[in-house]
Parts: structure tokens; sequence; C-alpha cells
């Protein structure tokens, strides 16, 4: 058996991308925004906002689904 770790040995978040929507990240404790702000999660999944347009950023509010793709 060898002394180094496997990749799910670390306590780390899992992030999914959707494509055209949010990054879900599962497992996380806080998130640090862009400016260094730090938001607390309290939830066992979060999802970010990668549109920018959302109106509770950093956090998805769903309006990247009217915003029409480029
Ligand atoms: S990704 Fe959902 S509002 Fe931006």
């Amino acid at each position: 058996m060898s002394g180094g770790k496997r990749a799910d040995d670390f306590d780390h978040p899992d992030v999914v991308i959707y494509p055209d929507g949010p990054m879900l990240v599962r497992g996380a404790t806080s998130i640090r925004d862009e400016d260094g702000t730090v938001h607390p999660v309290v939830r066992p999944v979060v999802a970010l906002c990668r549109c920018d347009k959302s109106s509770r950023l950093p956090w998805c509010d769903g309006t990247h689904k009217v915003i029409p793709r480029q």
C-alpha cells in the first residue's frame, strides 16, 4: 500500500458546471467572491452564478434562463 493520498481522500467540494447555467458546488462551507467577500454556505449544494446577471450574486437566481444565448 502506498503512502500517497488518493483523489477522494481530500476533503473538498464537488463542482459541476452546467452549460449556459450555474456552477453547482456541493460540500462547501464558504464561498469567496471576486471582491474577497466570504459568503457562508449553509446548504449542502449551492448554485453559483456564471452569467453575472443574478440579482443575488454570487448565487444563481435563475436569470440565466431568460438571457439570450450568444
Ligand atoms: S447562472 Fe443563473 S443567474 Fe447567472
